[in-house]
């Protein structure tokens, strides 16, 4: 399929109209971002270590409920970052993020923008599933967070896309609806690495009729993303 054609599909699978040019745009279409270049030795070695930490953790009573931890996934060089909330009960099941029906429309989202799933890095704020996945307490968010903020100390992405209330209120400390806090870019951390935020795909899931507004979101991230200043 060609690069226009899997645009238009996956827009067809965010529900979202299309309006098509008369003539070829003047511009050029969404390029796809090229998967980073492999990490310099030693790196490898902090995300070991890091794996084993998060797979060990006992710091709050999740533990004792989860079938496994849920690390994350994609690449260590990514230069966008997915964060969401946690593990749900298929994740906890596979040891993946977003693996169910949420997943599918995330993966979804991200090649609208032109983002292949695995060119990214998925975690999300907490690595062990609440029961009937309730919302992460604050205490459980403060034991977790650390292992998210040394994710994002390693990737060092150049933007942030937090998905749902519960990752955009916690990763930015604040209480404010995620209808206030889209539009705007955040940071997150000593980097100060900008956040843009829109809806859960659960949430788009139940709620079809707000995908317009979570297609505005990613496009203003894409916009935010190629406003950014060169790395080099
Ligand atoms: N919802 C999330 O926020 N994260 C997952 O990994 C799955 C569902």
């Amino acid at each position: 399929m060609s690069d226009p054609a899997r645009r238009a599909a996956y827009l067809g699978a965010l529900g979202i109209d299309q309006w098509v040019p008369r003539r070829p745009p003047s511009v050029a279409p969404t390029t796809v971002l090229p998967v980073a270049a492999a990490a310099p030795a030693g790196i490898d070695d902090g995300w070991a270590a890091l794996a084993s930490r998060v797979r060990d953790c006992r710091r709050c009573a999740l533990h004792e409920g989860r079938t496994q931890t849920v690390f994350g996934s994609g690449s260590h060089t990514a230069e966008w970052m997915v964060i969401g909330e946690a593990p749900g009960e298929e994740e906890d099941r596979q040891g993946e993020p977003f693996v169910g029906a949420s997943g599918q429309l995330l993966t979804a989202m991200l090649a609208a923008i032109g983002l292949q799933r695995d060119s990214v890095f998925i975690a999300n704020v907490l690595k062990c599933r609440p029961p009937g996945n309730r919302d992460p307490k604050p205490a459980e968010v403060a034991e977790c967070l650390p292992h998210l903020e040394q994710q994002v100390a390693m990737v060092q992405p150049r933007l942030i896309l937090a998905f749902g209330r519960v990752a955009a209120q916690n990763l930015l400390g604040t209480e404010e609806t995620l209808g206030s806090l889209r539009g705007v870019v955040h940071r997150f951390g000593p980097l100060n690495t900008p956040v843009v935020v829109t809806y859960h795909p659960a949430y788009l899931l139940r709620s079809p009729g707000e995908k317009r507004k979570a297609w505005e979101d990613l496009k203003f991230a894409r916009q935010v993303f190629a406003d950014l200043p060169s790395r080099d």
